[in-house]
């Protein structure tokens, strides 16, 4: 439709079903196979004529399920406007890729879009039109159980990450098959709860805010994400779903974004949890002057909107304006010409698991691991040894992580004792399950309501006796253990916060009597977060962080174990010594801090180090480099001026090798305290054995710039150190002077 038509169609509307496309339904209301509306009672504040006239739904899944739905919709709608069907697509529809965070830490923004773009194939054909992804929530604690949900603690690594998310997802013209539109979220700072406390406050500066939380928000609006999810959070005791300053000044205003904004579940209706509005018309005020488009599955708009309207207090230039945002994303989505868009359940049940994208979900579990230690290089193995696997995660097939959709694969995961087996049908190799993932004594059982019930742990302490003399016996017997143990596959997304950031009680154990009776142990970890792992590091030679890798787990790891592929991700958030020095990351402002002083008034702990376990940035790989110095193309830069920053570096290792280069900022004096070191590139480059590759990157005054007291966008002139080498540790530095 023109835009003249969109608008034709809006002034044809009545005002009924105008309030109707702002709502967005549970799939609740949909039950049984044959689309009828059966569930009305469940959204109990709508009528069946107000179901007919909702916008949009959210969790209906299955492709002839929604093509009925929408058949029914159409013809009950009175002016046929066909709904928007909307699912969290996280990490893959049919096939799991590893999670957000894990892919974040490839550095390989173009991976992200691949990704995103299988994502959007398969679900395409199975009927849905967004995805509430990317997050981009910045978060520096790793307790937040939706930390795997996004790109970890960096601003400018989450921005790149996101923009490339979005252009996978929406492609060029979201009209097109193999397309699905993305929604941005959590608008803003949600990742930035106090003690990674689900649903907490947040509380920061507006500019922190600008510095460091909204430039991924800002990226994924500006690569064009078709819509915008607001958070459940409040920031400094503001809702975020009513802040007006955030949705209007700075996203509508400043950014210029004119997608569809869309409340997080009933987040219109948390105001009032906030203790910020008592009465749905309240809430429904608040959120129409901060242009909210769209209430996900509360009602405050449905009950508050009509009397808001008659008393004036909203105009309807205001519910128009939303209206046409809705039906502007339906546009862009072809569903006024094209209302079952690609819709087939014989093609969907095609592109599932497809080739591409199962080639694609193994190749990415190498990019996506991070070795963080290899002493003696234990790593790869050596396969005429004798190797004990040993750990819950040896016989696992799920090791997809939260967020994940496991009703919609044709192909089954397989394990890592399955996968060992075919490809070294002789081997030498011992498995034992060791323990089960989970203890009865480990405190989510007792506080988790959410997964406590249906979470499977060992509740008979003889057999967890028995099986951990057995994996003793076998490690005892064997050169090498490689010991596959971590989180529960389900301890991960939203609602997952953990108090507690270690691998399970049961598993430590097992982990212990094994280490007590072997030195070659190499630990391959399966995580939502970064674990405090200090201990197990101590005593392991090798660990292997693979997060939790999706579909092709067991295929990707044993290739990487046995050398066929090589670990190449980066850390993109801390690990921290302990749970105490959360939140922690790299890019800490300067204090007294320096030990080269022998002050005593520095900054850190008197029971743990100042730095975390391993830093942002940090990873191995199977081979080494050697990094030469900086060469700067000039020593001066002023206002427009670019700069070449180069690096030579050799692989100096035994095999070809994959090194992600990454260069750090520090502006040493302004008129803010600026980070100590700030990441403004990156670059992987792909480096043959014993050859040398220079490696070129372009910084201008843009990349130098901060917000001062002002909140004006500056750069100050003064000394710039960038650095340059393997991760945010680096000391490499030359200066140059900002004129
Ligand atoms: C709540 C979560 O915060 C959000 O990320 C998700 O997209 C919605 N629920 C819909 O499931």
């Amino acid at each position: 439709m023109t835009e003249k038509q969109l608008i034709e169609l809006l002034n044809d509307l009545s005002f009924e079903e105008k309030i109707g496309e702002l709502q967005q339904l549970s799939g609740r209301v949909y039950f049984g196979d044959d689309g009828i509306i059966t569930g009305v009672d469940s959204d109990e504040n709508l009528t069946e004529e107000e179901v007919n006239r909702s916008g949009s739904v959210i969790n209906v899944v299955g492709p002839q399920k929604i093509l009925e739905v929408q058949k029914n919709h159409i013809k009950n709608h009175p002016h046929h406007i066909p709904m928007i069907f909307m699912l969290d697509i996280i990490h893959g529809f049919g096939t799991s890729f590893p999670t957000p965070l894990a892919q974040s830490c490839s550095f390989e923004p173009e991976l992200v879009k691949e990704i995103a773009h299988e994502a959007a194939v398969e679900s395409c054909n199975a009927g849905l039109h967004v995805t509430f992804s990317p997050m981009v929530d910045i978060c520096r604690d790793a307790r937040w159980g939706r930390v795997m949900e996004g790109s970890g603690e960096d601003p400018y690594l989450s921005a790149k990450m996101a923009e490339a998310a979005v252009l996978g997802y929406q492609g060029d013209d979201l009209s097109k098959e193999g397309t699905i539109a993305a929604c941005v979220k959590h608008f803003a700072a949600y990742g930035m709860v106090e003690a990674g406390r689900e649903y907490g406050t947040v509380d920061t500066s507006e500019r922190f805010l600008r510095q460091y939380y909204l430039p991924s928000y800002k990226a994924a609006c500006d690569a064009g994400s078709a819509l915008l999810m607001t958070a459940f959070t409040a920031n400094g005791g503001v809702a975020a779903t009513g802040d007006k300053h955030l949705l209007v000044d700075i996203l509508r205003d400043e950014w210029g974004y004119d997608g569809a904004v869309i409340t997080d579940y009933s987040s219109i209706h948390t105001m009032y949890s906030h203790g910020v509005t008592k009465t749905h018309k309240e809430s429904a005020k608040l959120a129409m002057d901060a242009q909210v488009d769209i209430e996900m599955c509360s009602y405050c708009y449905h009950d508050g909107l009509p009397e808001l309207v008659k008393e004036g207090k909203v105009t309807m230039e205001q519910i128009d304006r939303a209206v046409l945002r809705v039906l502007r994303l339906k546009n862009k989505l072809g569903l006024f010409e094209n209302p079952y868009r690609f819709t087939d359940a014989k093609k969907s049940l095609e592109v599932i698991n497809n080739k591409n994208a199962m080639d694609l979900a193994e190749k990415s579990v190498a990019k996506t691991s991070v070795l963080l230690q290899n002493e003696d290089k234990i790593l790869p193995l050596k396969k005429e040894e004798k190797i004990a696997f040993i750990g819950p995660y040896v016989y696992e097939n799920d090791m997809y992580g939260g967020w994940s959709i496991r009703n919609q694969r044709k192909v089954e995961p397989r394990n890592i004792e399955t996968v060992v087996n075919e490809k070294f049908p002789n081997n030498n190799f011992i498995f034992e399950q060791g323990s089960e993932i989970l203890g009865a004594e480990e405190p989510i059982l007792k506080y988790d309501r959410a997964r406590s019930s249906t979470l499977q742990y060992e509740a008979d302490s003889n057999l967890r006796k028995e099986k951990i003399a057995k994996a003793v016996e076998a490690a005892k017997k064997s050169d090498t253990v490689v010991m596959c143990i971590g989180e529960h596959t389900k301890v991960g997304g939203e609602l997952a916060a953990r108090a507690h950031i270690d691998i399970p009680k049961i598993q430590k154990e097992l982990f212990d009597a094994v280490a007590a009776v072997n030195d070659n142990i190499v630990v391959v970890l399966f995580d939502h977060r970064p674990l405090d792992i200090t201990e197990i590091s101590e005593k392991s030679k090798a660990v292997l962080n693979v997060w939790f890798p999706g579909i092709k787990a067991a295929e990707g790891i044993v290739g990487m174990l046995f050398g066929e592929t090589a670990p190449t991700g980066r850390l993109t958030m801390s690990f921290p010594y302990t749970v105490g020095q959360c939140p922690i990351y790299y890019s800490q402002l300067p204090t007294d801090h320096s030990p080269v002083l022998e002050k005593v008034y520095v900054t850190g702990y008197i029971d743990c180090p100042l730095t975390p376990l391993y830093c942002f940035g940090e990873g191995l790989t199977y081979t080494e480099f050697e990094y030469g110095e900086i060469k700067l193309s000039k020593e001066t830069l002023s206002e427009g001026e670019k700069i070449i920053a180069s690096v030579e570096v050799e692989n100096i290792g035994e095999r070809d090798g994959v090194e992600t280069v990454q260069l750090y900022i520090r502006d040493v004096f302004a008129s803010v305290s600026r980070p100590l070191k700030e990441l403004k590139g990156f670059k992987k480059v792909e480096i043959p054995k014993g050859e040398k590759v220079t490696v070129e990157f372009e910084l201008t005054t843009e990349d130098m710039k901060f917000y001062n007291v002002d909140l004006e966008y500056v750069w100050e002139p003064g000394e710039i150190q960038v650095f340059i080498g393997p991760n945010s540790k680096t000391l490499n530095y030359k200066s140059v002077n900002l004129v």
